[in-house]
């Protein structure tokens, strides 16, 4: 297992070097749809990381969000997201990263996040700990809501009907702050290191969260869905916390939900 993890840290510092290098250009923007954008860089990232893992592993199965990977028979397959964070690149904000991630039979093995802006790689082996830069990382030791900064994100339609809106605002009322700094990947880093102490989000694809959801497991944190069932990496809404304030996040939600105002 080592061996796969050490070959994605240096995939992913190459993409990531990569990116550095373009975030200092002018960017080339096109649009998926209304307001999901993809850069020149989003597609360059993608083909060196599928180039590098198919001549490592050339029988892994590979899901890679701009279209550039193929599934296999191997019971080994890669989640890549060679930028995640795009409109905050595209805009000019240093908040973006390259993640990657390995699943056995389904079920998320190693993964890295690499923020090469500022130097940050976060790694994690399942069964092994989680490490930012090589220094292992915990979750927050914050024990109520009262004393929380937590996180989430949006997809890029959301509007004022999205019931993210609502849990938004209800958890803006009760911690110290809510933030969306747009990249699911780092969110995710964030909770695993103890700068949030929670973090959800409601429509994420698995690459956005394959490699952060094993950090914050294996930094002492928990994962489930919004109802505080099992998380399961294919189906929509992921929740983390540092376990402590789980539950009563796990109220909130379930509260916000019960009264929601009929629109
Ligand atoms: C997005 C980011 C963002 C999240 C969106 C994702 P992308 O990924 O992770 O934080 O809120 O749901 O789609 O498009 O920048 O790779
Ligand atoms: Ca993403
Ligand atoms: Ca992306």
């Amino acid at each position: 297992m080592e061996n796969y993890l050490n070959t994605a840290v240096d995939i992913a510092r190459e993409a990531g070097a990569l990116l550095a290098q373009l975030f200092k250009r002018p960017k080339e923007i096109s649009y998926k749809s209304r307001s999901d954008l993809v850069t020149d860089a989003d597609r360059r990232s993608e083909a060196l990381i599928v180039e590098r893992l198919r001549s490592h592993f050339p029988k892994h199965g590979i899901v890679a969000e701009e279209g550039g990977g193929g599934q296999t028979e191997s019971d080994y397959c890669w989640y890549v997201d060679p930028l995640d964070g795009t409109t905050n690149f595209a805009h000019g904000f240093p908040v973006f990263c390259v993640t990657l991630a390995l699943a056995y039979r389904g079920e998320v093995v190693a993964g890295v996040v690499y923020d090469s802006i500022h130097e940050e790689l976060f790694t994690a082996e399942r069964g092994a700990g989680a490490y930012l830069n090589n220094q292992r990382i915990r979750v927050s030791k914050a024990a109520t809501l009262a004393e929380c900064l937590v996180a989430t994100g949006f997809p890029p339609f959301a509007d004022n009907h999205d019931l993210n809106i609502e849990y938004y605002y209800r958890f803006t009322q009760l911690c110290h702050g809510v933030r969306r700094a747009g990249s699911a990947a780092l969110d995710l880093c964030s909770v695993a290191a103890g700068r949030f102490d929670g973090f959800w989000e409601l429509k994420l694809n698995p690459w956005d969260k394959a490699a952060g959801t094993l950090l914050v497991t294996e930094a002492g944190g928990r994962v489930s869905n919004l109802d505080g069932g099992p998380f399961e990496l294919l189906a929509d809404p992921v929740f983390v916390s540092n376990g402590l304030v789980h539950d009563a996040m796990l109220a909130v939600f379930a509260d916000v939900l019960k009264n929601r105002v009929k629109r």
